[in-house]
């Protein structure tokens, strides 16, 4: 009976502390058991990055309950680590957020090993220079549907919140070939939150955007979230049993999470499954191509590349890209604001690139904006 007991709490420490055994060498300061760096989250908020950097070095770290994790705080060691090592660092491990949305585990971030790599090397060529290139029209149509009576307009603009709808419906378009209308002067996010559980109004984008934003506003590891959320940070294994019962119970945050996961799935499904019919396409859209690549590859790509997985790497793309491209734009603009000489002087290099209409080559782009370079680069971005 003893010896049962004695197991049962040696298994209990070590599934607990096994995370912390294998990076104990590395410095950062004591952890809580179970909440691990939760509590010094909850006390300093995001500074508390900068803070520990401060304390213990710039690479330190830092436990989310048992999960642990290695903090690289220094622009050179990131750029190694995420640009130069990047291919020699894969299988990332899953935080509790995604291991409760089963959507979000089959894009690039989740996936792992060789999959991982036939994905990747079949994803990277559609990110060629001449691809990329292609897509800057886009991105004017939807700069200038969202900026269009800006001067004009009473109210104050927030500018994270159009930036926001303007990536959102770039990346929309390079991804699945879809206008979502969110840079139109009124919008679907205008009644965002009217109503995430009836959703029968017929119109589907709409619908689905309504959904991704629910479903991406869930995915918080800051004890906010659904409880299933919350026992993942504290105590993965019993995440998932948790998962399976609380969906079941009408009204918890893990039902509506469900519920809303499982409709954005089928209606992914459902925009994959028909695209693959269409035969003769010459749509340009990230969608498109994984279809052609799969279709001129070899089996392996093709095993690879399931409609769940085609679906999953297109809704990646705009969870990925649409809130941190509108971060860093949001950030830009701040920034400049707070350095009026910079503000002016880019300006005058914008302005005199040519009349307001004139759509910029991304030839263009690179050479004639000098100044932009210089201070895009000043800011670390
Ligand atoms: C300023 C904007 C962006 C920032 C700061 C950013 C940041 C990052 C970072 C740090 C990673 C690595 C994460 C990790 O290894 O755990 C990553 C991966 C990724 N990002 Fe971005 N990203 C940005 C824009 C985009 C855009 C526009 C897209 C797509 C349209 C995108 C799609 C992806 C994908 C698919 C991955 C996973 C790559 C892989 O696992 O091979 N990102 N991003």
């Amino acid at each position: 009976m003893i010896f049962t007991l004695i197991g049962i709490i040696a298994g209990v420490v070590s599934y607990l502390y096994g995370p912390y055994w294998g990076v104990r060498k590395v410095p950062g300061p004591p952890i809580v058991p179970l909440l691990g760096h939760i509590p010094l989250m909850a006390k300093y908020g995001p500074d508390v990055f900068s803070i520990l950097a401060n304390r213990y070095g710039h690479i330190f770290r830092f436990h989310m309950g048992r999960q642990a994790m290695i903090i690289v705080a220094d622009p050179e060691l990131c750029r190694e680590v995420g640009i130069k090592k990047f291919k020699d660092i894969p299988n990332r491990s899953m935080p509790s957020p995604i291991a409760a949305s089963p959507l979000h585990q089959k894009g690039l971030f989740f996936t792992r090993d060789a999959r991982w790599s036939t994905m990747r090397n079949t994803i990277l060529s559609m990110y060629q220079p001449s691809h990329l290139a292609s897509l800057v029209p886009t991105m004017q149509s939807f700069i200038e549907s969202a900026t269009h009576n800006l001067e004009s307009s009473k109210q104050d603009i927030t500018f994270s919140d159009l930036s926001l709808r303007m990536a959102t419906d770039v990346i929309g378009q390079a991804a699945f070939g879809v206008n979502f209308g969110l840079s139109k002067p009124k919008s679907v996010t205008d009644t965002i939150d009217s109503d995430i559980n009836n959703q029968d109004n017929g119109n589907e984008v709409s619908d689905f955007i309504k959904q991704h934003i629910f479903s991406t506003t869930q995915l918080k590891m800051d004890l906010s979230g659904s409880l299933s959320i919350i026992l993942g940070l504290l105590v993965p294994v019993l995440q998932e049993p948790f998962r399976q019962i609380l969906k079941r119970i009408p009204g918890t945050m893990d039902w509506k999470v469900d519920r809303t996961n499982k409709k954005l799935g089928h209606r992914l499904d459902e925009i994959v499954s028909k695209r693959m019919k269409e035969t003769k396409t010459d749509s340009k859209d990230f969608l498109s191509l994984i279809l052609k690549a799969r279709e001129s590859e070899t089996q392996v790509s093709k095993n690879v590349f399931t409609p769940d997985y085609i679906s999953a790497t297109a809704y990646e793309h705009l969870l990925a890209g649409s809130a941190t491209t509108a971060f860093t734009l949001s950030s830009v603009v701040y920034l400049v604001s707070k350095h009026p000489e910079v503000e002016k002087e880019l300006l005058a290099e914008i302005d005199g690139f040519g009349p307001h209409d004139q759509m910029p080559t991304a030839h263009d782009l690179q050479h004639k904006f000098p100044y932009l370079d210089q201070a895009c680069s000043i800011f670390d971005f």
